[in-house]
């Protein structure tokens, strides 16, 4: 196996460097906007039993203060400098956290309950290969919740579209279509699909693993 299959970020590694450059800045411009709709992407994990979530792609940790405190949390990013910003939002917490790649996830098959993937899938080169680890690592009957701005299908978008040549590179995609992506994924079911923000470009989907 090459070291870009074990470690897929490697496709880009521009992405790594440029999360370290923006980790300070990143709340001024993310949190306030974002708030209430991570408030509502988060409202139904489960309150009633501990279960094992992964949150795949922290970041600075803006979910965390959001998460109900009785489940054991694993909270996943290959960048130091954001997980350096996401621990002290998770001391309220049961929370681990990792530095890995969230197309190549550390962890076995079948091993969490719930997966979040808040402004992640749009940001990595591949998605579908994020989605299937997210898949992979799921139970069966577990749900993931997904937080993003995707493309309608065949939707034209020109200017997104010219943007995310240069975006991609360093901060993420504009021209992912969730439909193509979960073509990858076909043990997912649709739950819900909402547009959040943006005329709906921010979408809120939960989706669960049937089998
Ligand atoms: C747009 S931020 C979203 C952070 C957080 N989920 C949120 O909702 O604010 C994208 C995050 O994904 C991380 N990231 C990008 N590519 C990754 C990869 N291949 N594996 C793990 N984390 C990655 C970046 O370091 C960054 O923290």
């Amino acid at each position: 196996m090459t070291l870009r299959e074990q470690q897929p970020y490697r496709q880009n590694p521009l992405l790594r460097l440029s999360y370290s450059l923006i980790a300070p800045l990143y709340d001024a411009i993310i949190d306030r906007p974002m708030r209430d709709a991570r408030r509502h992407s988060l409202r139904t994990l489960p309150t009633d039993a501990s279960r094992r979530i992964l949150i795949s792609g922290v970041g600075t940790g803006l979910d965390l203060p959001l998460l109900p405190a009785l489940h054991r949390y694993t909270a996943l990013d290959f960048n130091l400098a954001m997980l350096a910003h996401a621990r002290p939002r998770g001391k309220d917490l049961d929370v681990g956290f990792v530095l890995g790649d969230s197309m190549a996830l550390p962890f076995a098959g079948s091993h969490f309950d719930h997966v979040v993937l808040h402004l992640i899938l749009a940001v990595v080169p591949e998605p579908q290969r994020c989605l299937s680890e997210a898949v992979r690592v799921l139970k069966p009957g577990g749900t993931i919740i997904l937080f993003d701005k995707f493309l309608q299908p065949r939707q034209r978008a020109p200017l997104r579209r010219l943007f995310n040549v240069i975006t991609r590179r360093f901060a993420t995609r504009m021209d992912v279509v969730f439909e193509e992506v979960l073509t990858a994924a076909p043990e997912l079911q649709v739950l819900s699909d909402e547009p959040m923000l943006a005329n709906g470009w921010f979408r809120r989907i939960e989706l669960q693993k049937t089998r």
